[in-house]
């Protein structure tokens, strides 16, 4: 069974998530950490990460797998790698490039095949997995997003700039010419902007759980 969770970043994705994977014994599959492990792995090789035809090929030499939930290339564990500011400032370029897309939707859907999976992301409901068993959308106001995301890194910013940083990543998300972030149809919609991320999981679990019972 698929459970497939896209909205914008910030809204706590990543962490419900991994709560609900935790909570439900569902693998948890972060799509957002294969557009920055390619990025990362051709960083390393010191080429340019504006050449994405460059990037596709890096992607394509490489192989990724998820052992216990951490991204491993070529089985060394890149994990704690994929969030860097030298990550950040460019992964969202490289995630516009539409062939590098289709490589990395194949990567996930050869993954999840057959798995009991919680996969997050921004296209996932839309494109990567149209016909999840459960779709969700999560939402929160870009400046409770940004309030929550000052909080935990206060270090060397103001609020003001953490709050603009949000609202460019919502407009490359959302216009993105393919795979750009929207609200599939069915999806179940939750703002998260007053709720704990307690609260946030038992809704999805209980929706996991009645799909289960059929
Ligand atoms: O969720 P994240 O910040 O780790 O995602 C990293 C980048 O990849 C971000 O710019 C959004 C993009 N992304 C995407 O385009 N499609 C996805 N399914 C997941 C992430």
């Amino acid at each position: 069974m698929i459970v497939a969770i896209d909205g914008p970043a910030g809204v706590g994705k990543s962490s419900i998530a991994r709560m609900l994977a935790e909570r439900s014994a569902f693998t948890y599959l972060n799509s957002g950490s294969f557009y920055r492990a390619y990025t990362y792995l051709h960083q390393q090789k010191g080429r340019d990460v504006t050449d994405l035809a460059g990037v596709l090929s890096t992607a394509k030499e490489v192989s990724l797998r998820l052992v216990d939930g951490r991204i491993h290339a070529d089985g060394i564990d890149i994990e704690e790698k994929l969030r860097t500011r030298e990550v950040d400032a460019v992964v969202a370029q490289v995630s516009a490039y539409p062939p590098l897309r289709s490589h990395v939707n194949e990567q996930l859907k050869a993954i999840a095949r057959g798995e009991d999976m919680i996969v997050e992301g921004r296209d996932i409901t839309t494109v990567v997995f149209p016909d999840a068993e459960l779709k969700i959308y999560f939402d929160a106001k870009p400046e409770i997003r940004a309030e929550r995301r000052f909080r935990q890194h206060p270090e060397g910013t103001t609020y003001e700039e953490v709050l603009a940083g949000v609202r460019a990543r919502d407009e490359i998300d959302r216009n993105k010419a393919v795979g750009a972030l929207k609200q599939a149809e069915d999806a179940l919609y939750v703002d998260t902007s007053y709720l704990t991320m307690d609260e946030v999981c038992e809704k999805v679990l209980s929706a996991i759980f009645a799909l289960k019972m059929g």
